[in-house]
């Protein structure tokens, strides 16, 4: 794919990589193609970061037809960087793709893109421990017109944010509320899908459990609300008497690509990991029993993030003393080895860029 570059001739101020957050600054560059019914994907472009126009009419903003994906580049300590596992995410992007009606993208495209795009503004990628360029591929309808149907015209973004920590708290264990009321999905919904439409409708539970002190909502199933979901931003994963559970893909969470490579590395060092439906009542149970050993969330803004507190309609469980436990500090350790490249990858997850 031929990729045109329009660079900007008036480069921003770079932020303190020591207060960056997540998702606030934007890199000077951003990608865009198009797509038209007859014609397919189109017109490859990096140009300056900046707004875009749209029709007050198009479809995207009438009915949700979206989708994103999120993943991360990592400063490599021989000036280039490194992408992790980033074609997992193009495969999940074509499954979105495929549930919300959007043409698929071809993957070599998707990450030639990603990959010129990052090359472009290499010098926003932060080098400070625990920082990243934050890569967001997205996509939307773009057809002005107000039928309910799948649009004939689309726009592929990417921009970059370099970023910090997704929590406030960092590595420390974060506080998690147990929503009862509202669900993020139901079986064949679009909880396995990565569109804005999820979020969206997830709000209400987040805005409720952030004042009431919490970082994230921990999602119940949408038909019985007894078993465990999903963390807002991330999968999780509980360890009770030594062996690790996580929720099965049934439909209704992400296949997150941190899940997927937990899962690999743990099995590769020999600790029973099992799939499976995890209720929350035996969460409860096994934290009064004393062998909830540890609970941590996993995802790309997330990283790895223990679990210090579970607060379920009021009763409030502590885990493993607010701690980080030893099944998530030796996740957190290998995972960002071998995103930055500071842990043999044996898995060949890692890809650097030169
Ligand atoms: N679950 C949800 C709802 C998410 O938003 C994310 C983040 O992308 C994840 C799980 C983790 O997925 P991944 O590890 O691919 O980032
Ligand atoms: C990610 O981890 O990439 C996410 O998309 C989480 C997010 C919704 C900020």
């Amino acid at each position: 794919m031929t990729i045109s570059i329009e660079k900007t001739i008036s480069p921003k101020k770079k932020p303190d990589s020591n207060s960056l957050g997540f998702g606030r600054h934007f890199t000077d560059h951003m990608f865009i193609m198009n797509y038209t019914e007859g014609t397919g994907w189109h017109d490859a472009r990096i140009v300056p970061f900046g707004d875009i126009p749209m029709s007050p009419a198009s479809m995207v903003f009438h009915y949700g037809q979206e989708m994103f994906e999120g993943l991360k580049a990592y400063k490599s300590s021989t000036g280039g960087f490194r992408l992790f596992r980033p074609d997992k995410n193009i495969e999940r992007m074509n499954s979105t793709n495929d549930r919300l009606c959007i043409p698929r993208v071809n993957p070599e495209d998707a990450l030639q893109a990603i990959e010129e795009l990052v090359s472009i503004d290499r010098d926003w990628i932060p080098d400070q421990p625990g920082t990243s360029l934050y890569i967001r591929p997205f996509i939307f309808a773009t057809d002005a017109f107000l039928g309910v149907h799948a649009s004939k015209t689309y726009m592929f973004m990417i921009i970059l944010c370099p970023v910090g920590s997704y929590y406030a708290a960092g590595l420390n264990p974060i506080k998690i509320c147990v929503e009862d009321e509202y669900v993020r999905a139901v079986r064949g919904g679009t909880g396995y899908a990565k569109v804005g439409g999820n979020y969206a409708a997830s709000l209400i539970a987040q805005k409720k459990a952030e004042e009431k002190g919490y970082a994230q909502v921990l999602w119940l199933d949408g038909i019985e609300h007894k078993y465990i979901d999903e963390v807002g931003a991330m999968n999780v994963f509980c360890v009770i008497d030594g062996e690790v559970i996580t929720p099965a893909l049934e439909g209704n969470i992400l296949p997150g690509v941190t899940r997927d490579s937990v899962i690999t590395f743990l099995r590769t060092k020999g600790y029973k990991v099992t799939e499976r439906r995890i209720g929350i009542e035996e969460v409860y149970n096994a934290a009064e029993k004393g062998s909830l050993e540890e609970m941590f969330g996993c995802g790309t803004a997330a990283v790895i993030s223990p679990v210090g507190t579970l607060d379920w309609n009021g009763k409030i469980v502590n885990i493993n003393n607010d701690r980080i436990g030893k099944i998530s500090g030796l996740l957190y350790y290998n995972l960002t080895g071998i995103q930055y490249g500071t842990v043999k990858d044996e898995f060949g997850w890692s890809r650097e860029v030169k």
